[in-house]
């Protein structure tokens, strides 16, 4: 007894000696898996930015973290330099030259289950490796190859699958060989402790290494995506690789309280949908309600169904529809939005608009955020949208096909695999990139760095970012507790209050189905996994990296 006593007290004193001997941070990388944010981290120790991290972590979750991590994907990125220029990429997908707008739907104009989910004719135009680099022509500063060399060692060497992983393979790996038509890298049967190598994705790592851009879009790389997709029923071309460019567009920033928020504008809708939601909220005392508390629940949820019913309507690709985006975010506009707002109980879905969908399960995208020693800060959402994207797998190239197809409305009013619908405004057309939720988030408080935040989850993102903003701006919480603590979802359709399993108590759920929530414990999932980096007001640097993965960060 005495003994584990005394045990027990050096371990305390070598617990508060470690935590008081640590030095601070400088610079940080947070994402889905440790060798990734290592690979950010080692070259920011190297005297690379943060900028140049990005293009590291981004090719090495290729290599890690297959079910978003890709070259074959697409995503966005908003950045905030050490001297306040912000500003934002565009590198989502496009629908392909010979997609049309009923491409996924039959004779009879119903939409076909599956066809813009699964195989080749759910692929988009990969934007991944054209934004990457642009992120690099533009704002980094070491050599490209010696960014991607990270990645290319991690293919080579292999990586360790966490439990996490073996389990997610061997979900998958029935779908992986229906679609492929034989047993591809990931349908192996993995358990945790195996070591995955990828030598076809180190060659193509090689090949983007030694040519740049023509090496993924104008080479046996592009031929080999281009021959599997469309082996497996798609309509990806050459010509549409060749053709594929990022874009530059101005960050969407508001204000809440003393903060700037800087997101991302169309054709995400997450910049827009969460100005919405924080500037219906802003008149409101959200701190006095109390974190998770039935009140302050309600008054978020009750913005998040009025946001989610414009973003169906209006939101689209700006260079396709006009997007009324000032009107959105209007604070006029948005007070009126409010004016049917009770305390007492909650507006039907059906009252703000109507419609009939089922909530899905969760799939995969992935979100880091990086910080280095200058101050200068990214933000990053990227995805082939569902686990593995259409889980066509290119063998040449080792790697996963997207299936961001899915993210247009195929037809309006129907939902999407996240239960999403949308409009007119978010149709299918050549060339046109599909509407989506990633709301990669850089905060200011006083105009000084504050907060960088994101995270994968479908129509989930957008809410979480919400709640993990107002967690620690208005909750006091501290980086990693507000990453941690646990979340909640209105979609406005389906009108159900999505809770996080077994986190929120029974007086909590009584709460609000006496207001007239509907909370029924099927639709309960797990929300988002937010990597996030805090700087508060007296420059420490603090991480948030979500336990609902494997995520970690690396700092140095
Ligand atoms: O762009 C979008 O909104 C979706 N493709 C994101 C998918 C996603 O987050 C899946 N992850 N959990």
């Amino acid at each position: 007894m005495k003994k584990s006593i005394i045990s027990l007290l050096c371990l305390a004193l070598f617990a508060c000696s470690t935590k008081t001997t640590s030095p601070p941070i400088k610079g940080a990388v947070v994402s889905a898996r440790i060798e990734a944010s290592e690979a950010g981290r080692d070259i920011l120790k190297k005297g690379g930015n943060a900028y140049d991290a990005m293009v590291a972590t981004s090719f090495a979750l290729t290599v890690v973290y297959p079910v978003a991590g890709n070259i074959t994907g697409g995503g966005f990125f908003v950045y905030r330099s050490a001297e306040g220029e912000t500003g934002s990429l565009d590198y989502r997908e496009m629908a392909p030259l010979k997609a049309t707008k009923d491409l996924y739907l039959d004779d009879d104009g119903n939409v076909i289950p599956g066809k813009s989910t699964i195989g080749g004719l759910a692929v988009g135009i990969p934007g991944a490796v054209a934004g990457i680099l642009e992120v690099h022509r533009k704002l980094g500063s070491l050599p490209l190859a010696d960014l991607i060399q990270p990645a290319i060692d991690l293919a080579e060497k292999g990586y360790i699958v966490s439990e996490k992983q073996a389990k997610s393979y061997n979900r998958y790996s029935k779908q992986f060989t229906g679609v492929n038509g034989k047993v591809t890298l990931y349908a192996k049967g993995y358990k945790a402790g195996d070591r995955v190598k990828n030598i076809p994705l180190a060659n193509a790592l090689k090949e983007i290494a030694a040519k740049g851009n023509a090496g993924f879009y104008e080479s046996w790389v592009a031929e080999a995506m281009v021959n599997k997709t469309r082996a497996t029923g798609g309509i990806l071309s050459l010509e549409d690789l060749k053709a594929y460019l990022p874009k530059w567009r101005d960050p969407l920033t508001f204000s809440y309280k003393d903060l700037n928020l800087i997101s991302m504008a169309p054709p995400s809708s997450g910049g827009i949908c969460l100005g919405q939601m924080m500037k219906m909220i802003e008149p409101y005392d959200i701190k006095s309600m109390g974190h998770n508390s039935v009140e302050s629940m309600h008054l978020m949820v009750e913005a998040e169904r009025r946001s989610y019913a414009d973003r169906s309507h209006f939101l689209g690709d700006p260079d396709f529809v006009a997007v009324p985006q000032d009107h959105l975010m209007d604070e006029n506009y948005l007070l009126s939005r409010m004016e049917n707002y009770s305390k007492e109980a909650a507006t039907a879905s059906a009252d703000v608009s109507h419609g009939d969908i089922i909530v899905v399960e969760s799939d995969e995208t992935t979100h880091f955020s990086i910080l280095d020693a200058k101050g200068n800060a990214v933000a990053v959402t990227t995805t082939l949208n569902g686990a593995y994207g259409s889980k066509v797998f290119v063998e040449e190239i080792g790697v996963f096909m997207n299936n961001e197809m899915d993210d247009f409305s195929s037809k309006p009013g129907e939902p999407n695999m996240f239960g999403l619908t949308g409009s007119e405004a978010n149709s299918i057309a050549p060339k046109k990139r599909m509407l989506s939720s990633m709301t990669p988030t850089i905060v200011e408080k006083d105009n000084k760095l504050y907060l960088i935040v994101g995270t994968p989850g479908g129509s989930t993102i957008i809410t979480s970012v919400f709640q993990t903003i107002l967690n620690v701006y208005e909750h006091g919480m501290e980086m990693q507790a507000a990453v941690n603590a646990p979340r909640f979802h209105h979609q406005w359709l389906p009108d159900n209050l999505v809770l996080e399993p077994e986190k929120f108590d029974a007086k909590t759920i009584e709460g609000l189905q006496k207001k007239g929530h509907s909370v029924e414990a099927k639709y309960s999932k797990i929300i988002g996994k937010v990597d996030a980096i805090h700087i508060s007001e007296s420059g420490t640097i603090s991480v948030g990296a979500d336990p609902r993965g494997d995520d970690a960060a690396a700092t140095h």
